[in-house]
Protein backbone atom coordinates (compact mmCIF):
# COMPACT_ATOMS: atom_id res chain seq x y z
CA UNK A 1 0.00 0.00 0.00
CA UNK A 2 1.22 3.53 -1.01
CA UNK A 3 1.27 6.00 1.85
CA UNK A 4 -0.03 9.57 0.03
CA UNK A 5 0.83 12.46 2.45
CA UNK A 6 -1.10 15.87 1.32
CA UNK A 7 -1.70 18.97 3.50
CA UNK A 8 -4.54 18.53 6.32
CA UNK A 9 -8.37 20.10 5.40
CA UNK A 10 -11.06 20.91 7.53
CA UNK A 11 -13.11 17.94 7.07
CA UNK A 12 -10.48 15.58 8.21
CA UNK A 13 -11.66 16.31 11.92
CA UNK A 14 -13.19 13.90 13.27
CA UNK A 15 -10.81 10.76 11.62
CA UNK A 16 -7.88 12.39 12.65
CA UNK A 17 -9.73 13.54 16.60
CA UNK A 18 -10.07 9.63 16.61
CA UNK A 19 -6.49 9.18 15.13
CA UNK A 20 -5.12 11.39 18.03
CA UNK A 21 -7.38 9.94 20.98
CA UNK A 22 -6.32 6.29 20.72
CA UNK A 23 -2.89 7.41 20.09
CA UNK A 24 -2.34 10.21 23.19
CA UNK A 25 -5.83 9.06 25.29
CA UNK A 26 -8.23 12.15 26.36
CA UNK A 27 -11.84 12.42 26.44
CA UNK A 28 -14.31 10.22 23.87
CA UNK A 29 -16.47 13.22 22.63
CA UNK A 30 -14.93 16.47 21.87
CA UNK A 31 -14.80 19.59 23.98
CA UNK A 32 -16.54 22.54 22.66
CA UNK A 33 -14.26 24.69 20.72
CA UNK A 34 -12.28 27.60 21.69
CA UNK A 35 -11.97 29.11 18.34
CA UNK A 36 -14.41 28.82 15.62
CA UNK A 37 -17.02 26.54 15.50
CA UNK A 38 -15.59 23.21 14.36
CA UNK A 39 -15.39 20.90 18.25
CA UNK A 40 -12.40 18.63 16.13
CA UNK A 41 -10.35 21.68 15.72
CA UNK A 42 -10.85 23.38 18.94
CA UNK A 43 -7.93 26.21 18.36
CA UNK A 44 -9.42 26.54 14.87
CA UNK A 45 -6.87 26.89 11.85
CA UNK A 46 -4.21 29.59 12.98
CA UNK A 47 -0.53 29.39 13.99
CA UNK A 48 -0.35 25.95 12.22
CA UNK A 49 -0.06 23.99 9.38
CA UNK A 50 -0.50 20.13 9.02
CA UNK A 51 0.08 17.19 7.11
CA UNK A 52 -2.22 14.07 6.74
CA UNK A 53 -1.11 10.40 5.70
CA UNK A 54 -3.99 8.39 3.49
CA UNK A 55 -3.44 4.55 2.99
CA UNK A 56 -5.78 3.84 0.02
CA UNK A 57 -7.53 6.56 0.18
CA UNK A 58 -8.34 7.21 4.46
CA UNK A 59 -6.54 9.32 6.56
CA UNK A 60 -4.23 7.32 8.83
CA UNK A 61 -1.36 9.48 9.93
CA UNK A 62 -1.14 13.20 11.14
CA UNK A 63 1.04 15.64 12.48
CA UNK A 64 1.12 19.59 12.77
CA UNK A 65 3.84 21.87 13.08
CA UNK A 66 2.88 25.04 15.32
CA UNK A 67 4.50 28.87 14.42
CA UNK A 68 6.49 29.61 17.07
CA UNK A 69 9.73 32.08 18.10
CA UNK A 70 12.53 30.79 19.70
CA UNK A 71 14.99 32.62 21.55
CA UNK A 72 18.53 32.33 20.39
CA UNK A 73 21.35 34.62 21.47
CA UNK A 74 18.64 36.96 22.40
CA UNK A 75 16.53 37.11 19.31
CA UNK A 76 13.22 35.28 18.33
CA UNK A 77 13.84 32.50 15.30
CA UNK A 78 11.06 30.80 13.13
CA UNK A 79 10.93 27.63 14.72
CA UNK A 80 8.15 25.28 13.51
CA UNK A 81 7.04 23.02 16.45
CA UNK A 82 6.18 19.48 15.47
CA UNK A 83 3.26 17.92 17.76
CA UNK A 84 0.29 15.72 17.35
CA UNK A 85 2.28 12.94 15.80
CA UNK A 86 -0.28 10.13 16.01
CA UNK A 87 -0.49 7.01 13.55
CA UNK A 88 -3.70 4.53 13.18
CA UNK A 89 -2.86 1.44 14.72
CA UNK A 90 -3.47 -0.65 11.91
CA UNK A 91 -0.96 1.36 9.84
CA UNK A 92 2.03 1.45 12.49
CA UNK A 93 5.62 0.28 11.39
CA UNK A 94 5.27 0.47 8.02
CA UNK A 95 6.79 4.07 7.66
CA UNK A 96 3.79 6.60 7.38
CA UNK A 97 5.28 8.84 10.29
CA UNK A 98 8.35 8.71 8.53
CA UNK A 99 6.66 9.65 4.89
CA UNK A 100 5.08 12.67 7.17
CA UNK A 101 8.38 13.45 8.17
CA UNK A 102 9.83 13.95 4.92
CA UNK A 103 7.16 16.11 3.54
CA UNK A 104 6.97 18.00 6.92
CA UNK A 105 10.83 18.88 6.12
CA UNK A 106 10.25 20.56 3.13
CA UNK A 107 6.72 22.33 4.55
CA UNK A 108 9.05 23.67 7.33
CA UNK A 109 11.33 25.25 4.87
CA UNK A 110 8.43 26.62 2.56
CA UNK A 111 6.84 28.03 5.87
CA UNK A 112 10.11 30.17 6.45
CA UNK A 113 10.38 28.11 10.07
CA UNK A 114 14.22 27.79 9.90
CA UNK A 115 14.32 25.42 12.96
CA UNK A 116 12.51 22.98 14.11
CA UNK A 117 11.51 21.49 17.90
CA UNK A 118 9.50 18.41 19.13
CA UNK A 119 9.15 17.00 22.22
CA UNK A 120 9.90 12.83 21.08
CA UNK A 121 8.17 10.29 22.67
CA UNK A 122 10.16 8.20 19.93
CA UNK A 123 13.35 9.52 19.70
CA UNK A 124 14.77 6.89 17.12
CA UNK A 125 11.94 8.07 14.56
CA UNK A 126 13.30 11.75 14.67
CA UNK A 127 16.78 11.12 15.03
CA UNK A 128 16.33 9.12 12.12
CA UNK A 129 15.43 12.23 10.05
CA UNK A 130 17.88 14.89 11.86
CA UNK A 131 16.35 16.06 14.88
CA UNK A 132 18.48 15.85 17.78
CA UNK A 133 18.22 15.82 22.11
CA UNK A 134 19.34 19.54 22.40
CA UNK A 135 17.39 21.35 25.36
CA UNK A 136 15.30 20.37 28.66
CA UNK A 137 12.16 21.28 29.67
CA UNK A 138 12.17 20.21 33.75
CA UNK A 139 9.75 20.18 36.69
CA UNK A 140 10.87 20.02 40.02
CA UNK A 141 8.98 17.94 43.15
CA UNK A 142 9.30 20.26 46.13
CA UNK A 143 8.85 19.56 49.72
CA UNK A 144 6.54 21.82 51.29
CA UNK A 145 9.17 21.72 54.55
CA UNK A 146 12.00 23.01 52.19
CA UNK A 147 9.62 25.86 50.78
CA UNK A 148 8.34 26.50 54.06
CA UNK A 149 12.20 26.94 55.54
CA UNK A 150 12.87 29.54 52.87
CA UNK A 151 13.64 33.57 53.85
CA UNK A 152 11.08 35.81 54.22
CA UNK A 153 11.00 38.49 51.62
CA UNK A 154 13.60 41.65 53.38
CA UNK A 155 11.55 44.33 51.47
CA UNK A 156 7.47 44.49 51.36
CA UNK A 157 5.78 42.50 48.30
CA UNK A 158 2.16 42.03 48.14
CA UNK A 159 0.00 39.79 45.58
CA UNK A 160 -2.95 40.32 44.10
CA UNK A 161 -5.24 37.84 41.56
CA UNK A 162 -4.49 39.64 38.03
CA UNK A 163 -7.03 40.59 35.40
CA UNK A 164 -7.27 40.51 31.73
CA UNK A 165 -5.96 43.59 31.95
CA UNK A 166 -2.60 42.62 33.42
CA UNK A 167 -2.36 40.24 30.53
CA UNK A 168 0.50 42.77 28.33
CA UNK A 169 2.01 43.01 31.57
CA UNK A 170 2.80 39.93 32.35
CA UNK A 171 4.07 38.68 29.07
CA UNK A 172 6.18 41.60 29.27
CA UNK A 173 7.58 40.59 32.87
CA UNK A 174 8.06 36.71 31.30
CA UNK A 175 9.88 38.52 28.11
CA UNK A 176 12.27 40.12 30.01
CA UNK A 177 13.43 36.75 31.43
CA UNK A 178 12.65 34.44 28.52
CA UNK A 179 14.87 36.91 25.72
CA UNK A 180 17.97 36.39 28.15
CA UNK A 181 17.58 32.57 27.94
CA UNK A 182 18.60 30.26 25.06
CA UNK A 183 15.45 27.90 23.95
CA UNK A 184 12.24 29.47 25.37
CA UNK A 185 9.70 30.98 23.18
CA UNK A 186 8.26 34.17 22.80
CA UNK A 187 4.61 33.43 23.05
CA UNK A 188 3.61 36.00 20.77
CA UNK A 189 2.45 33.98 17.40
CA UNK A 190 -1.11 33.02 16.76
CA UNK A 191 -0.09 29.60 18.53
CA UNK A 192 -0.16 31.16 21.77
CA UNK A 193 -3.80 32.52 23.20
CA UNK A 194 -2.47 33.95 26.80
CA UNK A 195 -5.53 34.80 27.75
CA UNK A 196 -6.16 30.69 28.55
CA UNK A 197 -3.90 31.54 32.04
CA UNK A 198 -7.32 32.21 33.59
CA UNK A 199 -8.56 28.90 32.98
CA UNK A 200 -5.51 28.12 35.73
CA UNK A 201 -6.80 28.35 39.12
CA UNK A 202 -4.19 30.90 40.51
CA UNK A 203 -3.01 33.92 38.55
CA UNK A 204 -1.51 36.30 40.75
CA UNK A 205 1.01 39.23 40.25
CA UNK A 206 3.26 41.25 42.32
CA UNK A 207 2.54 44.74 42.13
CA UNK A 208 5.15 47.42 41.33
CA UNK A 209 5.73 51.30 41.20
CA UNK A 210 5.05 50.38 37.25
CA UNK A 211 3.51 47.20 35.95
CA UNK A 212 4.57 44.36 37.68
CA UNK A 213 7.49 42.29 39.31
CA UNK A 214 6.67 38.90 38.64
CA UNK A 215 3.40 36.49 38.66
CA UNK A 216 2.91 33.12 39.74
CA UNK A 217 0.55 30.55 37.64
CA UNK A 218 -0.47 27.20 39.23
CA UNK A 219 -3.23 24.80 39.24
CA UNK A 220 -4.56 22.88 42.10
CA UNK A 221 -5.50 19.76 40.68
CA UNK A 222 -7.59 16.60 42.82
CA UNK A 223 -4.83 15.27 45.47
CA UNK A 224 -2.07 16.54 47.27
CA UNK A 225 0.11 18.50 44.68
CA UNK A 226 0.34 21.86 43.43
CA UNK A 227 1.22 22.58 39.79
CA UNK A 228 3.06 25.46 38.83
CA UNK A 229 4.03 27.03 35.19
CA UNK A 230 5.45 30.30 35.63
CA UNK A 231 6.96 31.72 38.73
CA UNK A 232 8.69 34.93 37.58
CA UNK A 233 10.36 37.48 39.32
CA UNK A 234 12.49 40.07 38.29
CA UNK A 235 14.05 40.49 41.95
CA UNK A 236 15.00 38.42 44.71
CA UNK A 237 12.49 39.99 47.47
CA UNK A 238 9.15 39.51 44.44
CA UNK A 239 10.50 35.57 43.92
CA UNK A 240 11.06 35.22 47.74
CA UNK A 241 7.26 36.44 48.48
CA UNK A 242 6.21 33.81 44.95
CA UNK A 243 7.64 31.17 46.99
CA UNK A 244 6.10 31.81 50.38
CA UNK A 245 3.34 31.98 48.54
CA UNK A 246 3.52 28.45 47.66
CA UNK A 247 4.21 27.63 51.27
CA UNK A 248 0.98 28.31 52.26
CA UNK A 249 0.03 25.07 50.91
CA UNK A 250 1.70 23.65 53.77
CA UNK A 251 -0.59 21.08 55.44
CA UNK A 252 -3.08 20.41 52.93
CA UNK A 253 -0.99 19.37 50.16
CA UNK A 254 2.42 17.65 50.53
CA UNK A 255 4.48 19.22 47.41
CA UNK A 256 4.63 21.41 44.75
CA UNK A 257 5.58 20.60 41.16
CA UNK A 258 7.65 23.39 40.40
CA UNK A 259 8.07 23.79 36.22
CA UNK A 260 11.76 25.19 35.84
CA UNK A 261 11.53 28.61 34.13
CA UNK A 262 13.99 30.64 35.72
CA UNK A 263 17.45 28.89 36.42
CA UNK A 264 18.45 31.61 38.86
CA UNK A 265 15.15 30.53 41.21
CA UNK A 266 15.95 26.96 40.98
CA UNK A 267 19.66 26.91 41.43
CA UNK A 268 20.13 30.52 43.29
CA UNK A 269 16.99 30.51 45.69
CA UNK A 270 15.68 27.26 46.77
CA UNK A 271 17.73 24.91 49.26
CA UNK A 272 18.23 21.80 47.31
CA UNK A 273 18.79 18.31 49.71
CA UNK A 274 21.41 16.72 48.51
CA UNK A 275 19.16 14.33 46.75
CA UNK A 276 16.09 16.12 44.85
CA UNK A 277 13.97 14.94 42.17
CA UNK A 278 13.95 16.53 38.79
CA UNK A 279 11.37 15.73 35.77
CA UNK A 280 13.26 16.56 32.72
CA UNK A 281 11.20 16.21 28.92
CA UNK A 282 13.76 16.60 26.69
CA UNK A 283 13.12 18.08 23.53
CA UNK A 284 14.83 18.15 20.17
CA UNK A 285 16.46 20.32 17.96
CA UNK A 286 16.80 20.00 13.47
CA UNK A 287 18.26 23.08 11.66
CA UNK A 288 15.95 23.14 8.38
CA UNK A 289 17.18 25.88 6.48
CA UNK A 290 20.80 26.62 8.00
CA UNK A 291 21.70 30.02 6.00
CA UNK A 292 18.24 31.19 6.96
CA UNK A 293 18.79 29.87 10.94
CA UNK A 294 22.77 31.22 10.93
CA UNK A 295 21.04 34.92 9.99
CA UNK A 296 18.06 34.70 12.39
CA UNK A 297 19.36 34.27 15.44
CA UNK A 298 21.88 36.43 17.75
CA UNK A 299 25.51 35.90 18.55
CA UNK A 300 26.13 38.04 21.22
CA UNK A 301 29.84 36.01 21.99
CA UNK A 302 30.74 36.79 18.12
CA UNK A 303 31.55 40.41 19.99
CA UNK A 304 34.61 39.44 21.88
CA UNK A 305 35.85 37.30 18.71
CA UNK A 306 38.47 38.22 16.00
CA UNK A 307 36.83 37.71 12.35
CA UNK A 308 37.37 34.35 11.10
CA UNK A 309 35.44 31.75 8.79
CA UNK A 310 35.16 28.11 8.99
CA UNK A 311 34.37 25.98 5.92
CA UNK A 312 31.97 23.12 6.82
CA UNK A 313 29.73 20.36 4.44
CA UNK A 314 26.89 19.56 5.77
CA UNK A 315 25.45 15.75 5.02
CA UNK A 316 22.11 16.03 5.07
CA UNK A 317 19.94 13.87 2.61
CA UNK A 318 16.62 14.60 3.85
CA UNK A 319 17.25 18.15 3.43
CA UNK A 320 18.55 18.33 0.32
CA UNK A 321 18.72 22.02 0.12
CA UNK A 322 21.27 22.44 2.90
CA UNK A 323 23.50 19.88 2.22
CA UNK A 324 26.94 20.45 0.86
CA UNK A 325 29.50 22.99 0.90
CA UNK A 326 28.82 26.10 3.17
CA UNK A 327 31.15 29.15 5.14
CA UNK A 328 30.39 30.24 8.29
CA UNK A 329 31.43 33.63 8.74
CA UNK A 330 32.48 36.20 11.46
CA UNK A 331 33.53 39.57 9.90
CA UNK A 332 33.69 41.43 12.48
CA UNK A 333 30.24 42.62 12.56
CA UNK A 334 27.69 39.88 11.32
CA UNK A 335 28.00 36.62 11.13
CA UNK A 336 26.26 35.10 8.49
CA UNK A 337 26.52 31.67 5.72
CA UNK A 338 27.69 31.43 2.17
CA UNK A 339 27.66 28.65 0.17
CA UNK A 340 31.31 27.31 -0.76
CA UNK A 341 34.40 26.50 0.65
CA UNK A 342 36.71 23.93 1.25
CA UNK A 343 34.12 21.54 3.55
CA UNK A 344 37.23 21.02 5.90
CA UNK A 345 34.50 20.29 9.08
CA UNK A 346 31.77 17.44 7.87
CA UNK A 347 29.03 17.84 9.75
CA UNK A 348 26.60 15.73 10.03
CA UNK A 349 22.10 16.80 10.01
CA UNK A 350 21.83 15.88 13.95
CA UNK A 351 24.85 17.95 14.39
CA UNK A 352 23.41 20.81 13.67
CA UNK A 353 20.69 21.32 15.68
CA UNK A 354 22.84 20.82 18.99
CA UNK A 355 25.20 23.13 17.39
CA UNK A 356 23.19 26.13 16.48
CA UNK A 357 21.90 25.95 20.19
CA UNK A 358 25.05 25.37 21.41
CA UNK A 359 23.87 22.53 23.86
CA UNK A 360 26.41 20.63 22.83
CA UNK A 361 30.33 21.56 21.80
CA UNK A 362 32.29 19.89 19.05
CA UNK A 363 34.08 17.78 21.50
CA UNK A 364 31.04 16.09 22.15
CA UNK A 365 29.35 16.01 18.69
CA UNK A 366 32.80 14.35 17.74
CA UNK A 367 32.65 11.68 20.31
CA UNK A 368 28.69 10.65 19.08
CA UNK A 369 30.21 10.46 15.70
CA UNK A 370 28.14 13.32 14.17
CA UNK A 371 31.08 15.85 13.02
CA UNK A 372 34.73 15.08 11.55
CA UNK A 373 37.84 17.33 10.93
CA UNK A 374 40.17 19.22 12.60
CA UNK A 375 39.23 19.62 16.41
CA UNK A 376 40.72 23.20 16.75
CA UNK A 377 39.11 24.69 13.48
CA UNK A 378 35.70 23.02 14.93
CA UNK A 379 35.94 24.16 18.18
CA UNK A 380 35.37 27.68 15.91
CA UNK A 381 32.27 26.76 16.24
CA UNK A 382 31.69 26.52 20.00
CA UNK A 383 33.40 30.15 20.75
CA UNK A 384 30.37 31.64 18.52
CA UNK A 385 27.65 29.73 20.57
CA UNK A 386 29.16 29.25 23.72
CA UNK A 387 28.87 25.80 23.98
CA UNK A 388 28.26 23.62 25.73
CA UNK A 389 25.74 25.63 27.52
CA UNK A 390 22.40 24.68 28.87
CA UNK A 391 19.11 25.53 26.71
CA UNK A 392 15.87 25.10 28.51
CA UNK A 393 12.05 25.76 27.18
CA UNK A 394 9.20 26.47 29.70
CA UNK A 395 5.95 25.69 27.31
CA UNK A 396 5.04 22.34 26.31
CA UNK A 397 3.36 21.42 22.71
C1 LIG B 1 5.20 6.83 17.11
C2 LIG B 1 4.36 6.62 15.87
C3 LIG B 1 3.90 7.98 15.35
C4 LIG B 1 5.23 5.90 14.81
O1 LIG B 1 4.50 5.79 13.60
P1 LIG B 1 4.91 4.67 12.50
O2 LIG B 1 4.19 5.01 11.24
O3 LIG B 1 4.71 3.32 13.07
O4 LIG B 1 6.47 4.95 12.35
P2 LIG B 1 7.42 4.41 11.18
O5 LIG B 1 6.89 3.13 10.64
O6 LIG B 1 7.65 5.50 10.19
O7 LIG B 1 8.75 4.13 12.03
C5 LIG B 1 10.01 4.59 11.68
C6 LIG B 1 11.02 4.28 12.76
O8 LIG B 1 10.61 4.87 13.99
C7 LIG B 1 11.01 4.05 15.08
N1 LIG B 1 9.83 3.73 15.88
C8 LIG B 1 8.54 3.79 15.51
N2 LIG B 1 7.75 3.51 16.55
C9 LIG B 1 8.56 3.26 17.60
C10 LIG B 1 8.34 2.94 18.98
N3 LIG B 1 7.10 2.82 19.48
N4 LIG B 1 9.42 2.80 19.77
C11 LIG B 1 10.69 2.93 19.28
N5 LIG B 1 10.93 3.26 18.00
C12 LIG B 1 9.89 3.41 17.17
C13 LIG B 1 11.66 2.85 14.52
O9 LIG B 1 13.06 3.13 14.54
C14 LIG B 1 11.18 2.81 13.08
O10 LIG B 1 12.16 2.30 12.26
P3 LIG B 1 12.13 0.73 11.82
O11 LIG B 1 10.79 0.54 11.15
O12 LIG B 1 13.29 0.65 10.93
O13 LIG B 1 12.24 -0.04 13.09
C15 LIG B 1 3.12 5.73 16.15
O14 LIG B 1 3.57 4.53 16.72
C16 LIG B 1 2.12 6.36 17.09
O15 LIG B 1 1.17 7.00 16.64
N6 LIG B 1 2.33 6.18 18.41
C17 LIG B 1 1.45 6.76 19.44
C18 LIG B 1 1.61 8.27 19.51
C19 LIG B 1 3.03 8.76 19.67
O16 LIG B 1 3.81 8.27 20.46
N7 LIG B 1 3.38 9.77 18.86
C20 LIG B 1 4.68 10.39 18.86
C21 LIG B 1 4.60 11.68 19.60
S1 LIG B 1 6.18 12.46 19.71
Amino acid sequence: MTVVVREVRPEDGEELFRIKRIAFGGPREPEPARVGDNPFWPDGFEGWWGLVAELDGRPAGFLRSRDYRQYFGGRPVPMGGLASVAVDPYARGRGVATALLDRALAGLRDAGQCISALYPSVPPLYRARGWEQTGVYERMILPMDLLAALPKPAAHRTTRPANPADLPALHTAYLGLAATLDGMLNRSTKAHDLSRIFELDIVDVVPGAEGIRGYLTAERPEGERLITYDLIADDVDTASRLLRHLASWAGILQDVSLRVVDPAVRDLLLAQPVLHDVRNHPWMLRVIDLPAAVAARGWPLAALLRPFAVDVEVVDEHAPWQAGRHRIVFDGDTVFCEPGGTGEIRLHARALGPWYAGSADTGMLRRAGLIEGDAKTAARLDALTGAPRPVRMADSF
